[in-house]
């Protein structure tokens, strides 16, 4: 018996298990209702009295160095005990974490809405589906006018002209809807998707986005329209960014004009993206038509104002270099994921 105790007590000192499963196998091969201390104390009863003496403290010696290493090394996988189902390895590198990022097209309109709103600019929205009265009609648009045609036009019913039902081709419809639901003074910029049956080429997509805006009040004049615009760009592409006026035509405004930037990546000297000429378009605008103004309800004699109207991916295109503009819509998380903003 003093041999086998010998024995397991080497064991013991010597058991250094790698895994709480280990542990428990010594439990039970130790300290179990079946195990060796259990079957130790059954020997011990058969022994003669004068060994009993001896041979119980030995015993109860072996047993408390047992329960003591059990408790010990119990200690030590604590937390695996206590987690059994737990195969988690935290030493392995982690699984990359891809978080979101804002569409650059979110990106540059969130900019030009911060900057209007700043000069006193509220939000306006609406339909995508428009009738030809907010799109076309009540805008000026002559009976004719090329715009109106299947070409430009994606017409989801078509009838009799006043009665036809499209997708919006621009967001000057919101600036009718506005003037007709309320009263001057009007300041609102109008973001939204547009449509144009245009064949998708890296030049051209059948739908894009535009940042429209109205200014309606007594008094306002093409120098407002001047200065407010030129205020934007300075913001938008920094000081001493220039611009220029050009004569243009629109239905709905009275004079007409374009508005170009010094070339924002070469900043006038010339290059790819200004053709050489230093310049870039980037909207129109104009003193709105003052039939509009009265289609809509308004005394044209009373209120004047001006409109603008830009396009989002041109804006993005000169702000990122991005060269097709199909990127914008085929939902690539590498394209994606290179416009990283600063609120998620
Ligand atoms: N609605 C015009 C377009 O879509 C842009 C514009 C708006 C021009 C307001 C002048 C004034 O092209």
């Amino acid at each position: 018996m003093q041999q086998a105790i010998d024995q397991y007590t080497a064991e013991i000192n010597a058991f250094s298990p790698a895994s709480a499963d280990e542990l428990e196998t010594f439990r039970i091969k130790f300290l179990g209702t079946k195990g060796i201390i259990k079957d130790l104390f059954e020997q011990f009863k058969t022994v003669g009295p004068e060994e009993k003496r001896t041979f119980g403290k030995v015993l109860n010696q072996f047993k408390q160095l047992a329960e003591a290493k059990y408790l010990e090394l119990q200690e030590k996988f604590k937390s695996e005990i206590e987690n059994p189902k737990s195969e988690i390895d935290l030493t392995l590198p982690g699984d990359g974490f891809q978080t979101g990022s804002r569409h650059p097209l979110s990106l540059v309109r969130n900019e030009i809405i911060d900057i209007f709103k700043r000069l006193g600019f509220v939000v306006a929205e609406g339909p995508e589906i428009e009738d030809d009265w907010h799109n076309f009609s009540a805008l000026n648009f002559p009976e004719e006018h090329p715009a109106r045609d299947m070409q430009d036009t994606f017409f989801i019913k078509k009838n009799n002209g006043k009665d036809d039902i499209a997708l919006r081709t621009h967001t000057s419809s919101v600036q009718v809807r506005m003037m007709e639901n309320g009263k001057p003074p009007f300041r609102a910029i109008m973001p939204g998707r547009v449509y144009r049956n245009e064949a998708i080429s890296a030049r051209a997509h059948c739908f894009f986005h535009q940042v429209e805006g109205l200014y309606v009040d007594e008094n306002v004049s093409f120098a407002d329209l001047k200065q407010t615009l030129y205020h934007f760009v300075q913001e938008l592409y920094g000081e001493g960014t220039k611009v220029r006026f050009r004569p243009s035509y629109f239905p709905f405004t009275e004079p007409s004009a374009e508005m170009d930037v010094s070339c924002t990546i070469c900043k006038g000297a010339g290059c790819n993206m200004c053709k050489y000429s230093g310049w870039v378009e980037i909207l129109g605008c104009g003193m709105v038509d003052p039939n509009v103004l009265e289609n809509c309800g308004i005394d044209s004699t009373k209120y004047t104002g001006f409109a603008f109207g830009m396009g989002i991916e041109r804006i993005a295109n000169l702000k990122y270099v991005i060269r097709d503009l199909r990127l914008f819509s085929e939902n690539d998380v590498r394209f994606l994921n290179q416009f990283q903003s600063e609120i998620i």
